[in-house]
C-alpha cells in the first residue's frame, strides 16, 4: 500500500507564501523510495530479468536501498546494497534488519563524490556475477515511470489548481515524471527543481556535501534538461537551518531534502504571488537525520554555528546554551 495522500498545511511558515507539503514519509519504508523500488523490482520481473530467488544490486544514498531491501525481502530476491560513507548508521542497520548484503565503498570520484565510484562497483560485481540483476535507478525510465503513473497523478486528483510545484533532484526520477505529468494534465503549473550546491545534475560545478538524497556527483541519464524550466541551488546550511526550523515551530521533522525544497520556496518568496498554490514534495521525515541534520554538534563541524549574526558565537558557546541553536530561529 502507498500512502499518496497526505498533504500538510504549511501557511504562514514561510511568510507571504501557503505551501501545501506533500508527505511521503509516511509510505512503508519510510519515504517516496518505495513507489520507486516497486517499479524498478516489477519492470525488471516484466522484462523477465528477475526470477524466483533472484538477486539484486543498486547504488544508493540510502533511501531507495532500504525501500529495495523492504521490497525484495518480501517478494523473495537478494539483494546487495553499495552505499558510500555518507550513508546513516540507521539506514545500513535498517537494510540489514531487511536481510540486504551492504557494501560500504569509500573511493571518491573525478567530482569528489561517490556516486560514480559506487557505480564502478556494481559494473565490476556484474562482469564476475552476471545473474545479478541491476535496476540502475539514474538511467532506468521505470524510475520517473512511477513517479508519472502515482506521485504527480495523486497531486493532480487532489482537484488543486497548483501554480508552483518545488521537487527535489537527486536521481531525477520524481522530477522528470511530475514535469511530464503535469505537462499533459496541468501544464499551468510552474515546476521548479531544487538541487543542492555542489551537485553537478544541472552543470553547476561540484562541491563537498554531507546529505544523501539530493545531488549527483555525475549526470543521471533520466534527466532531459531541456524539460525543466528552472532550477535552484540550495546550500546544505540552509536546508539545515529550515529543517530545524519546521521541527521547532511546527513540530514536524522533515529530512534534509526537504528542507531544500522549503528554503527553495523561502528563496523565491518575492516572485510568488500571495494567493499561489504551492506544494512542495517531501521525499522522507526526519527520523533518520538525527544523528546529522538535528544534532548541534555535527551540524557546527560542518557548517560552523548556524547564525546569521556576524559575530556568531563559536560552536561550543552554542551548543552549551541549550539543545536549541537559538540563532536558527532568526
Ligand atoms: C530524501 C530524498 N530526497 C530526495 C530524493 C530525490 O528523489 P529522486 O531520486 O526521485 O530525484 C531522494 C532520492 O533518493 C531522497 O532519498
Amino acid at each position: 500500500m502507498v500512502l499518496d495522500d497526505i498533504f500538510l498545511d504549511l501557511s504562514g511558515f514561510i511568510a507571504g507564501v501557503d505551501v501545501l507539503l506533500k508527505v511521503e514519509g509516511l509510505n512503508p519504508a519510510g519515504s517516496i523510495k518505495f513507489k520507486a523500488a516497486i517499479g524498478l523490482i516489477e519492470d525488471a520481473e516484466n522484462r523477465g530479468e528477475l526470477h524466483s530467488g533472484g538477486r539484486v544490486i543498486e547504488s544508493s544514498s540510502g533511501n531507495l536501498g532500504i525501500a529495495l531491501s523492504s521490497v525484495c525481502a518480501a517478494r523473495g530476491y537478494r539483494f546487495v546494497c553499495v552505499v558510500d560513507p555518507n550513508t546513516s548508521r540507521h539506514s545500513v542497520a535498517l537494510m540489514e534488519a531487511f536481510g540486504a548484503q551492504v557494501v560500504t565503498v569509500t573511493e571518491r570520484d573525478a567530482n569528489g563524490g561517490f556516486l560514480q565510484s559506487r557505480i564502478d562497483y556494481i559494473r565490476r560485481r556484474l562482469r564476475q556475477e552476471p545473474d545479478l540483476v541491476w535496476p540502475n535507478q539514474y538511467a532506468n525510465p521505470a524510475n520517473p515511470q512511477v513517479h508519472y503513473e502515482r506521485t504527480a497523478a495523486a497531486i493532480v486528483k487532489q482537484g488543486l489548481e497548483v501554480d508552483y510545484l518545488y521537487v527535489g533532484a537527486g536521481t531525477t526520477g520524481t522530477l522528470m515524471g511530475c514535469i511530464a505529468y503535469f505537462r499533459e494534465h496541468s501544464p499551468r503549473t510552474r515546476i521548479v527543481a531544487v538541487d543542492t550546491a555542489g551537485s553537478v545534475t544541472f552543470g553547476f560545478p561540484p562541491g563537498r556535501r554531507y546529505i544523501p538524497g539530493l545531488g549527483t556527483s555525475r549526470t543521471p541519464e533520466i534527466l532531459d534538461a531541456g524539460q525543466v524550466e528552472r532550477t535552484v541551488l540550495v546550500p546544505e546550511d540552509e536546508a539545515v537551518r529550515m529543517c530545524r526550523r519546521l521541527a521547532r515551530e511546527r513540530g514536524i521533522a522533515v529530512g534534509g531534502s526537504t528542507g531544500s525544497v522549503l528554503a527553495a520556496i523561502e528563496r523565491h518568496r518575492g516572485d510568488i504571488p500571495s494567493d499561489a498554490c504551492v506544494v512542495a514534495i517531501s521525499p522522507d521525515g526526519g527520523d533518520r537525520y538525527l544523528h546529522t541534520v538535528y544534532d548541534d554538534t555535527w551540524v557546527c563541524e560542518r557548517y560552523g554555528p548556524l547564525t546569521a549574526a556576524p559575530d556568531a558565537a563559536a560552536c561550543g558557546t552554542i551548543r552549551q546554551a541549550g539543545p536549541a541553536l537559538s540563532a536558527l530561529k532568526g
